[in-house]
């Protein structure tokens, strides 16, 4: 699992709405930055109204870097995929608490595999959908947009949730991480963290940067410092 920086907030760059025909160039750009790992949106027009990219472009991805790769499962039914994206070279695999009966077996089919489990929450899901998994979570991520797309709009009310879920961590003496993932820029990043998040995932504020990629991802982990 990746560990917490001195310098500001973990950075897992979405490149969902990036140019993926220049996804090599992008990823050795994302390491020239420092990012932390590498934000894969997987969609499969049922759990979201949206489809992206599988199976192969992961392994492609893990072949053209070094970064840890951060899979977030946007499927119906992960389950049946689990062994799959593990073997394509998935470090850290989330899966929506909202997309499975089993949330508590896929948790423990990731860890058995050999990667890091995440549990995703919408933005509609109570926090306490999460306590009970909190044991088998290597971290947590709280969707601050509804799933399916890159550039929306950042939904206030996650910050409370942060704060919520940062207590029941606490409380309950659990290394798990918080990552937050939808609308994160350098403009609310100092909030995001001050509410409890260790992870940032940044799509469009990075990719679309009129400073470029590297200067974005910088300016967003110094602002994340506060
Ligand atoms: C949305 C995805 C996000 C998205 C983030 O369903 O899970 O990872 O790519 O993109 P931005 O930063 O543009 O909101
Ligand atoms: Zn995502």
């Amino acid at each position: 699992m990746i560990e917490r920086r001195s310098d500001g907030a973990l950075i897992s760059p979405s490149v969902l709405n990036s140019d993926l025909t220049r996804l090599a160039g992008s990823l050795d750009l994302l390491e020239q930055a420092g990012a932390d790992c590498v934000h894969l949106d997987v969609m499969d027009g049922v759990f979201v109204p949206n489809i992206s990219i599988g199976i192969p472009v992961v392994a492609s991805v893990r072949a053209a870097t070094h970064l840890p790769l951060d899979v977030h499962l946007m499927i119906d039914a992960p389950e049946r995929y689990i062994a799959e994206f593990i073997e394509a070279g998935a470090d850290i695999l989330t899966v929506h608490v909202e997309a499975t009966r089993h949330p508590h077996r896929a948790l423990q089919m990731i860890r058995e595999r050999g990667a890091s489990p995440g549990l995703a929450l919408n933005p509609g899901t109570p926090i306490a959908h999460a306590i009970e998994l909190l044991p088998l979570c290597d971290l947590v991520l709280v969707m601050s947009v509804n799933p399916g797309f890159g550039g929306q709009t950042f939904i206030p009310q996650a910050l409370g949730r942060l704060v919520q879920l940062r207590a029941a961590i606490r409380d309950g003496g659990y290394p798990t991480l918080i990552e937050v993932d939808g609308g994160v820029s350098a403009s609310n990043a100092a909030r995001i963290t001050a509410a409890g998040a260790d992870i940032l995932v940044s799509g469009t504020a990075l990719f679309s940067a009129e400073e470029g990629l590297i200067a974005a991802l910088q300016n967003l982990r110094a602002a994340s410092h506060g």
